[in-house]
């Protein structure tokens, strides 16, 4: 773990100023199991010169990562001593290890369902990881065997949040949409807890595109780094192995009554919603309300919900939805557009 913290470290050091840039144009690169050329923007090239085609293996999908990551604009650094791949891309660094299914994005660690494994010389990673965590869009057609890779040019320079108003702090703050519509009273919330703020930004995206409120499930002692590490016995560890543990929450959602749909946002913590999030269905009479879950994980799917289930009587949950760190608002909203709410 040292030895990948200070390979880290020396790669910001050196990528310090030389990191590329996200493309100016739409991006897309698609690959294909046993094809050894990709297609960049429907121009096909060779991945490289050793005729490297992606495989999958225990079902997941591996790519040769230095000819993508180099494509979209990154940086690739490799430590043989330590086995490690170091890949920059703008702000974000992901640190991987050859046979090891833990990664690390921006040093937040996450697990991965297959660990990179080298084939013929050259690093084969589980792209979906990467290329989440670089904010890209990655889609699988498994009739054709084939992986997109998109990244849409950025339209416009991202807006400032304007202030909050003076609403007491973790009680349901409208969001900038909701404040322009305040004639048309929301009935929507999205409630989220988010120790890292992956799934702050998916929330906030529904929020946004919806004009939902928007309510962070605030923890009254927050999680420190430590707290987090769950290659230790931290605390998420040790609530997640706890089945009383409900940690207490700072503040509250104001006239939960008005709400009739609740999107309900959380990460994946060792497969499952972290012991908060019980904490915040206890607090409240759920009956009548249709609770819509999501998450964020390195890689695990969202799991089942029974447990949160049995926790709200007469509540109406639908199927949830696993998002990647880096989910873009046009991803979520294609998910939430499909659930056909009124
Ligand atoms: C204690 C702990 C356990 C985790 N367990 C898993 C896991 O089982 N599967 C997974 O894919 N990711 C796991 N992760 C990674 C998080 O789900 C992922 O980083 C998530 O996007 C964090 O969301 P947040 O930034 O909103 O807190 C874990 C992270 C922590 C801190």
């Amino acid at each position: 773990m040292k030895k990948i913290l200070s390979v880290i470290l020396s790669v910001i050091l050196s990528l310090a100023g030389i990191t590329a840039c996200a493309a100016d144009g739409d991006l897309t690169i698609k690959l294909q199991i046993g094809n050894p050329n990709m297609t960049v923007n429907d121009t096909e090239k060779p991945i490289d010169e050793n005729g490297t085609v992606p495989v999958i293996i225990n079902d997941r999908t591996l790519l040769p990562v230095r000819a993508v990551v180099e494509e979209i604009g990154g940086d690739v650094e490799w430590d043989g001593e330590t086995q490690t791949v170091v890949l920059a891309y703008g702000e974000d660094i992901v640190v991987l290890e050859i046979d090891n299914t833990t990664a690390y994005h921006n040093e937040e660690p996450s697990t991965l369902e297959a660990a990179p494994t080298i084939i013929n010389d050259r690093t084969m990673l589980p792209i979906r990881f990467i290329a989440e965590s670089f904010k890209f869009d990655v889609e699988w057609d498994g009739e054709t065997q084939t992986v997109t890779i998109t990244k849409a040019a950025e339209a416009t320079e991202p807006t400032e949040t304007p202030a909050p108003t003076a609403t007491p702090a973790a009680t349901a703050e409208p969001t900038a949409a909701s404040a322009d519509n305040e004639q048309q009273e929301s009935k929507t919330l999205v409630a989220y807890f988010s120790a890292t703020n992956n799934t702050e930004g998916v929330a906030k995206h529904i929020a946004e595109g919806i004009g939902a409120d928007i309510y962070e499930i605030t923890p009254e002692e927050p999680y420190t780094d430590a707290d987090l590490d769950y290659n230790s016995d931290c605390r998420a560890n040790r609530e997640q192995n706890d089945d009383s543990a409900r940690p207490a929450i700072s503040g509250t959602v104001e006239n939960m009554e008005q709400y009739d749909t609740i999107f309900l946002g959380y990460p994946i913590w060792w497969g499952n919603a972290p012991k908060i999030i019980f904490t915040f269905l206890e607090s409240y009479d759920f009956s009548g309300k249709t609770i819509i879950p999501f998450c964020t994980s390195g890689s695990s799917p969202i799991g089942s919900t029974t447990a949160m289930q049995s926790v709200t009587q007469g509540a109406n949950w639908l199927d949830g939805h696993r998002f990647g760190g880096g989910a873009s608002s046009d991803t979520v909203m294609d998910w939430v557009n499909g659930l056909d709410l009124e």
